[in-house]
């Protein structure tokens, strides 16, 4: 059941692993949620998921955003919107370099379709999913939002730096406002234990590895090098919990409704602390309780050596802060990991 005077938000992607935990805050909160997904990477399930937790599920299309036909349906029928948030995209860093046009036409093509129907429809709130991915190796840390964008090292990351490109010459010339938010490393799973990521295909990123070495999937966990120029040598990133990612998008949206702000403007989403492989791996162990097998190998191509965020503007002008520890990320992550074996 809508909630009438509440507000109406379109979260595109929103099956997906930050998108379903976004819902859940929305819904939470009262506000009224419909979801587009092409469940290409999710599942119609996560829709009873979401249920269990809040109690009523988001009204949800299962189109492409690249059908630009079905898009315009979907404005045509929904006619309380007042903001998107757009997480809809692939998202597989090595697959994009073997695939260019399948990410620059399914990343690209959604975003410019949604962005014309939300003109059309004086739909004129985005919220937009980006990632430090577009800081590259940075030279100064930690890196601030005026930090500069380096070249990408992927077409996946490319995707995001067009992306916001695209969304900020939009704003320029339209009545579109928008808040691109630029993640660290969202990891962990919801505190309900009913939704975390999905393992589907083999993952490429830390913490489901890890966690998927620990249920006996993996033989060991393979650490990409331990000669980086950090205190041991192995590379730092700034991991955040998710559901302090899915918070953000909340107070995002909330910004852009209450007018506050330029037509575009850009945050980091973060926690401020850089944390090692073999931190993250220790925070493991202790969350767990198990000793996790690791084998140090060489170094992964185009990985970046330390890379963490500057919070300030999104602490004090968006008036956000992440506030769950990398303990909780890490027991999170596991309690997830053992509800998908026991379902097995
Ligand atoms: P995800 O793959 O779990 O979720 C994306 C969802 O979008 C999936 O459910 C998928 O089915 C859907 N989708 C993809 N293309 C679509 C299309 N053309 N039409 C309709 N639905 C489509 O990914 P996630 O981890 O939740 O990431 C969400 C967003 O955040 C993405 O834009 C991603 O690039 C960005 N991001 C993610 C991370 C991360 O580490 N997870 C970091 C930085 C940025
Ligand atoms: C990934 C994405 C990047 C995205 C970022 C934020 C890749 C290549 N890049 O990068 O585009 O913006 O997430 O979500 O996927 N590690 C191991 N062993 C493993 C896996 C990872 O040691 O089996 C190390 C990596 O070398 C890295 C750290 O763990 O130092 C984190 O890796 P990962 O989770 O893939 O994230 P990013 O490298 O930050």
């Amino acid at each position: 059941m809508a909630n009438p005077g509440k507000g109406t938000f379109l979260i595109t992607g929103g099956l997906g692993y930050i998108g379903s935990h976004t819902v859940v805050e929305m819904l939470q909160r009262n506000y009224n949620v419909v979801v587009i997904d092409n469940l290409s990477n999710s599942s119609e399930l996560v829709l009873d998921r979401i249920a269990s937790i809040c109690g009523r599920k988001p009204v949800f299309y299962p189109i492409d955003l690249c059908d630009k036909p079905a898009l315009e349906a979907v404005f045509a029928k929904e006619k309380e919107l007042q903001a998107v948030i757009h997480f809809a995209a692939l998202k597989a860093v090595g697959e994009s370099v073997e695939k260019p046009l399948l990410y620059y036409k399914n990343n690209l093509i959604s975003l410019v379709n949604l962005m014309d129907c939300m003109i059309e429809n004086s739909v004129n709130n985005l919220v937009f999913s980006s990632s430090c991915t577009v800081y590259g190796e940075p030279d100064v840390l930690p890196v601030t939002e005026k930090s500069p964008v380096k070249q990408a090292i992927s077409p996946y990351g490319n995707t995001k730096q067009v992306g916001e490109e695209i969304i900020h010459d939009t704003t320029q010339s339209s009545q579109l406002r928008s808040i691109a938010l630029r993640y660290f490393n969202p990891v962990g799973a919801h505190s309900s234990g009913k939704l975390g990521e999905l393992p589907l295909g083999k993952p490429n990123n830390l913490v489901p590895l890890i966690t998927q070495t620990a249920v006996g999937i993996f033989p060991f966990l393979r650490i990409f090098g331990n000669d980086y120029s950090t205190p041991d040598g192995t590379c730092i990133r700034d991991y955040i919990h998710v559901e302090d990612v899915a918070v953000a998008h909340v107070i995002a949206c909330e910004r852009l409704l209450s007018g506050k702000g330029e037509n575009y403007e850009v945050f980091n989403i973060g926690t401020g602390t850089g944390y090692s492989v073999l931190e993250v791996v220790k925070a493991f162990e202790k969350a767990s309780g198990l000793n996790l097998p690791i084998q140090i190998e060489e170094r992964r191509a185009g990985d970046i050596e330390k890379v963490f965020a500057d919070t300030s503007l999104s602490n004090q002008i968006l008036g956000w802060k992440a506030t769950r520890s990398l303990d909780e990320m890490m027991s999170s992550a596991w309690v997830w990991q053992q509800s998908l074996i026991n379902k097995e």
